[in-house]
């Protein structure tokens, strides 16, 4: 069974003014698209076929030589955006309970581990992700190239952990509203943030 494009829990125009309706659906109906073809491509008929996508990429070293790097890009590229899209909401927030505790003992305070995030993103040349990762135990921030996933691991991706949250700064993510300003997008990104879904991710993986 291949892999299909999930609908959006919410409509492309309900994270405007942070994100506008024609970059989510672009995003949506056309990059992410192109991620799920191609990873379906490269896996059909074989034995990864139909297997969660998060196993999948964590587990590349599985995957033919020929087709490892398609599905590092292109698997890494689906599972990437499922999980952006499910932990952004127009509700916004702030998180608290054991999430907003765990943020205090890893950076001190919300606002420096949002200013540690934002210089992950800012600093991430090119293309790739920045990440809020549970590891081992505590929280970390790193960010990774084109769409490697904390998921792969350190060997692969440069940094490891199983991500709570994570920011596609792909200039496709924002430039049509941004255009070279990632940071105003970073900083617009905080306003929709799904903290809810951040916490329960957070509880599943400590
Ligand atoms: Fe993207």
């Amino acid at each position: 069974m291949s892999y299909t494009l999930p609908a959006l829990p919410y409509a492309y125009d309900a994270l405007e003014p942070h994100i506008d309706a024609r970059t989510m659906e672009i995003h949506h109906t056309k990059h992410h698209q192109a991620y799920i073809d191609k990873v379906n491509a490269a896996l059909a008929g074989t034995q990864h076929d139909g297997m969660p996508i998060e196993e999948v990429i964590a587990h590349l070293d599985q995957i033919s030589e020929e087709s490892r790097m398609i599905v590092r890009n292109n698997g890494g590229g689906h599972a990437n955006h499922v999980f952006f899209w499910n932990t952004l909401s127009p509700a916004g927030g702030a998180p608290s309970g054991e999430l907003l505790a765990a943020i205090d003992a890893s950076f001190g305070s919300l606002d420096e581990m949002k200013k540690q995030f934002a210089a992950a993103a800012a600093g991430r040349f090119g293309s790739g992700w920045a990440w809020l990762a549970v590891q081992g135990g505590k929280l970390a921030i790193c960010s990774t190239a084109n769409q490697d996933s904390p998921l792969m691991g350190k060997a692969v991706a440069g940094c490891d952990g199983t991500p709570i949250l994570g920011l596609d700064v792909w200039e496709h993510a924002y430039y049509l509203n941004y255009q070279n300003r990632r940071p105003d997008y970073v900083s617009a990104f905080w306003s929709v943030v799904n903290w809810i879904e951040v916490e329960k991710r957070f509880d599943a993986a400590k």
